[in-house]
């Protein structure tokens, strides 16, 4: 007798035709158990396991430093938290760019080890081969474009992509050749809003979904990072960032009363001790 366990998450498949049909796709990222299911509770379509855990998470200036052993633990809580979203998990610098074998393995060992469903992949045209053999290996590809954060050292900084025709054109073909390849999204991070609703209508015949950070409303979905949306760093405000709550200073005055009733020994009372 065969046990068949189902998967209740998102699919690609749904993700595609959410994109063909225009139902808008949320996505946010997510480090960790707690607030994964929260988020997931919520009704977020997708779940990034984003490599910006090195800075939210970590307290890093960039994406770079954090390991594929360091993203495999974090994504492994959020999978465990995520019931109805799916969960993509973002493959960090050093471990996809120097071999197409190299990727493969380490892709494979995050689908293995975190239990997720799809990698995210930063890259055009030069990461296609890399990204043909992944999907080949039957691991769904997410890719990225734009502002691509592990190259930040290449582009001098973390301002807006593709402003010059030349550099647009080879998003579009990038995009383009991403979607025939296989991939079932492409995030589009910090380009002009008119040239990622080209990009979403050009990648929409090969069922391709288009999910857009600081591009504008014409993709296919939004992802935004959890912490930044919830207002946990007062200090950044982006003009694409939208603060849907202002937590730090919830945090801020929690606290701040639990150390007065501490100290003032108003806290523990007879009914909250044994
Ligand atoms: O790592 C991340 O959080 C991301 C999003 C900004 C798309 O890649």
């Amino acid at each position: 007798m065969s046990v068949h366990v189902q998967n209740t998450r998102t699919t690609t498949a749904r993700i595609r035709q959410m994109a063909v049909s225009g139902e808008k796709i949320s996505m946010l990222t997510s480090y960790d158990y707690t607030l994964a299911r929260l988020v997931d509770e919520a009704g977020v379509d997708m779940l990034l396991v984003g490599d910006s855990a090195s800075n939210i998470v970590c307290g890093n200036t960039t994406t770079l430093p954090i390991t594929l052993d360091e993203m495999i633990f974090l994504s492994r809580g959020v999978v465990r938290a995520a019931q109805k979203s799916m969960v993509v998990v973002d493959m960090p610098f050093g471990s996809y760019q120097v071999s197409d074998d190299e990727a493969v393995h380490s892709c494979i060992r995050v689908l293995k080890e975190s239990g997720c469903d799809a990698v995210k992949i930063e890259g055009g045209a030069e990461m296609l081969p890399a990204i043909k053999r992944i999907l080949a290996a039957g691991v769904p590809v997410c890719g990225h474009l734009g502002l691509t954060p592990q190259s930040v050292n290449q582009f001098g900084g973390f301002g807006l992509r593709a402003k010059d025709e030349a550099e647009a054109d080879k998003l579009l073909d990038d995009a383009r050749l991403l979607a025939e390849a296989g991939c079932f999204c492409i995030v589009l991070e910090k380009i002009p809003a008119e040239l990622a609703a080209r990009v979403t209508e050009e990648v929409k015949p090969y069922r391709c979904a288009t999910i857009g950070i600081g591009a504008g409303n014409g993709t296919s979905g939004q992802v935004l990072v959890l912490h930044d949306m919830l207002g946990f760093n007062k200090g950044f405000k982006p003009k694409f960032l939208r603060h849907f709550a202002n937590l730090a200073e919830e945090v801020e005055k929690a606290v701040q009363d639990y150390t007065e009733a501490v100290k003032n020994g108003s806290f523990p009372k007879e009914e909250e001790s044994y």
